[in-house]
């Protein structure tokens, strides 16, 4: 049973759930005033599910395949996050495309992580697009989701250099290092009312926190 003074996230993923996890540990050591009453999953046998149940979190799964189109996967998530009663519902490493019904209805409640310095590489592969441009550094960004894919207003950005000998396995190892810090501490912002979508997308920049976790541009007020 969710406890009244916290506030509610639902969690939707596909695959391994390591940002899951890290907001799973967050919310049972306290840092985190919020309890995930509920995951969403689109694939069977996503790890995410095992991760879930073995923390006591309900689960559901909706399998895309089972659906005539996207309209009506959407309506049926939709259904099932609103039968939760989220006051945020946190997208973490889920890898479908939403409608604009879908991310309309949610706007303002709904968050992503990505892993890149967004507005730098929307979509696949950002690793090695990093380390192909030469980049010196690269990292993850919470953002809001609007419509366009990987383009709402972002919340916070974790960044680290990208060393000589990097390739796209190590890069995206030290990335879900960054990942897992900034992700429990955007949906802290959240909870504690630090950013909202509207001040989100009026700032000319995101917070940003660097590799040893140290928040070296905070949250515009
Ligand atoms: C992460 O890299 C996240 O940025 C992206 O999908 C990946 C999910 O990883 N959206 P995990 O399932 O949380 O381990």
């Amino acid at each position: 049973m969710a406890a009244a003074n916290k506030a509610r996230l639902v969690v939707l993923a596909s695959g391994n759930g390591s940002n899951f996890q890290a907001i799973i540990d967050a919310c049972e050591s306290g840092r985190l005033d919020a309890e995930i009453v509920l995951l969403v999953v689109n694939r069977p046998g996503a790890y995410a599910l095992e991760r879930a149940a073995s923390h006591g979190i309900p689960s559901r799964l909706i399998d895309h395949k089972a659906y005539a189109d996207r309209e009506a996967f959407d309506a049926a998530m939709a259904e099932a996050i609103d039968e939760a009663r989220p006051d945020w519902v946190i997208m973490a490493g889920f890898m479908r495309i939403l409608t604009d019904g879908f991310v309309d209805r949610f706007r303002g409640q709904l968050i992503n992580i990505h892993p890149s310095l967004l507005p730098k590489y929307p979509g696949m592969n950002t690793h090695a697009r990093a380390l192909e441009a030469g980049d010196l550094k690269h990292g993850a960004t919470v953002h809001f989701v609007t419509p366009t894919v990987d383009a709402g207003p972002p919340i916070v950005q974790g960044r680290l250099e990208i060393l000589d000998n990097d390739d796209v396995e190590s890069l995206k190892q030290r990335i879900h290092g960054v990942e897992h810090r900034i992700y429990p501490l955007a949906i802290d912002w959240l909870v504690k009312g630090k950013i909202d979508f509207d001040r989100a997308a009026a700032q000319k920049s995101p917070a940003v926190v660097d590799a040893s976790g140290a928040l070296i541009v905070p949250p515009s007020s």
